[in-house]
């Protein structure tokens, strides 16, 4: 075996500190597995690599370039200073595979991380290994599965609210139980009757999303609460829209038993095709024991990873998660402390009601104007012109605008979910006022404008259908 010098970043002491320096480390490559000649990589310029990106990022729409008001996903602007820590060499330069005492630095900011949440949430403990919102919850389910087995109660159901996120019956559904609907209100909150007669001994957890998907909280949450843990029932909160909350209210202080979080969604880290994400489980104490192995905890001044909580629901990610996300997410907390956050809801919560109000007379809002960080508004009036939500939506792509989430919630027909953010300033907000009008005029006046839209995109309409199913991923692009 031969001795290789492999250049390895150097980890900072506690992983904080940036080196610039490489550590040479001999390591053991076996012989057959060395060159015996540099790799052939292809030789390009400088500027044809950066043109080459920037052309590609100019097809694309992203977040970077405009307005991207897709509901229920928090598409805020992601600082780069959040870039900036989560490569920092000290950090990139890790392997999981090191001892405990190697990675205190990274282990300090897990555990940081956790407690910063549990001080943001309410929730006594905190754990971040799953990747995704949707995984968050099925860890939740987990947990609550696992606490009525191990009191021997045989709990088959849990109540969703209809106005939940459409994650949460699927994630239920994981884990074996049944799914009952609670139907909203005329009011577009939990109907407490239904509610309570839906209450059973059967019942094993209540799951709702706060606000719910029609940007709306739920002002009786502490009788549903209540409510639902006379019962013996387990309230789970679907806390991925915490960007209305923050600084506000507590899930904890609400009363949940369990919550998962998104960080792509509330603390800036990037959405990123599907993931890696990170949605943080946090637990009342008496579910902690549960929480996934390795769990981060501290002895003294030393971070040190659990691997042997008896209780555990097991493993639910390799290693620890997705390191690099808890990176940002504690830059963007750190950054903006607790009076930051409070205004990063306090704004979100503003623009979404700014728009509401500047759209309900051309776009009605059945559940009314009042809402929290996003709003649901209806398309339906322009179906009488042959113009669907579908439609404004791709026409809304022409003027440079990523569209909204569309037929989402299901509580309504032709249903368009708009969610600003707070990182959009007014100047923004009015345009994206001015094109939705001006929309709604052209389907009155040329719905053809609307029903082959989009024309100004690199790809224009494509049948969906087929899109999904039979993917074409290197057709030519239209020309203009
Ligand atoms: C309210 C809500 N719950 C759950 C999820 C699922 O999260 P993920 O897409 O990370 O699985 C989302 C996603 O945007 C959401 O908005």
């Amino acid at each position: 075996m031969a001795k290789t010098i492999v250049e390895l970043g150097r980890p900072g002491r506690r992983g904080f500190r940036i080196s610039r320096e490489p550590m040479n480390v001999a390591v053991d490559v076996p012989e057959e597995y060395l060159r015996s000649e540099p790799p052939r990589l292809p030789e390009v310029s400088e500027p044809g690599v950066v043109r080459h990106f920037i052309e590609l990022s100019i097809l694309n729409h992203h977040v970077d370039k405009n307005l991207y008001p897709l509901g229920s996903c928090t598409m805020k602007y992601n600082p780069k200073m959040n870039e900036d820590v989560a490569s920092m060499e000290s950090f990139t330069g890790l392997h999981p595979e090191q001892s405990d005492a190697d990675v205190q630095g990274a282990l300090e900011v897990i555990y940081t991380l956790q407690k910063k949440l549990s001080a943001i949430t309410g929730m006594d403990e905190f754990s971040l290994n799953t990747a995704a919102g949707a995984h968050g919850e099925l860890l939740g389910m987990l947990i609550a599965k696992k606490y009525f087995d191990d009191r021997n109660e045989r709990r088959t159901k849990v109540l969703v609210a209809d106005s939940a996120h459409g994650t949460n019956p699927a994630s239920a559904h994981m884990v074996g139980f049944h799914n009952k609907a609670i139907p909203s209100a005329a009011n577009g909150q939990v109907d407490l009757s239904i509610l309570d007669r839906s209450l059973d001994d059967d019942t094993a957890v209540l799951m709702l999303t706060v606000p719910n998907t029609l940007g709306i909280f739920e002002s009786r949450i502490g009788e549903i609460i209540e409510l639902a843990h006379k019962r013996g029932v387990l309230c789970y909160m679907d806390g991925a829209n915490l960007n209305a909350l923050l600084g506000r209210v507590r899930p904890g202080d609400m009363g949940f038993d369990i919550i998962h979080i998104n960080l792509h969604k509330t603390f800036s880290t990037p959405h990123g095709g599907g993931g890696p994400g990170s949605g943080p489980v946090g637990v009342r104490k008496e579910l902690a024991p549960y929480l996934p192995v390795p769990r981060v905890t501290r002895d003294g001044g030393m971070f040190c990873l659990d691997h042997d909580s008896t209780d555990s629901v097991g493993v639910i990610h390799s290693f620890y998660g997705n390191f690099g996300i808890y990176l940002r997410a504690l830059a963007y907390i750190v950054r903006h402390g607790a009076d930051g956050l409070r205004r990063v809801s306090g704004t979100a919560n503003l623009n979404a009601n700014y728009l509401a109000q500047a759209l309900s007379e051309t776009f009605p809002i059945p559940y009314g104007k009042r809402c929290m960080h996003e709003f649901v508004a209806s398309g339906e009036r322009f179906k009488r012109y042959g113009v669907r939500t579908l439609d404004i939506a791709k026409r809304l792509l022409d003027f440079g605008f990523h569209a909204p989430t569309i037929y989402f919630p299901m509580v309504f027909p032709e249903a368009l979910m708009i969610e600003p953010t707070e990182t959009e300033s007014k100047e923004t907000l009015d345009e994206f006022v001015a094109v939705m009008k001006r929309i709604a005029q052209e389907a009155v006046e040329d719905p053809e404008l609307l029903t082959s839209a989009p024309r100004n995109t690199p790809v224009r309409r494509l049948d969906e259908v087929t899109a999904n199913r039979n993917p074409v991923l290197t057709a030519p692009i239209d020309e203009p």
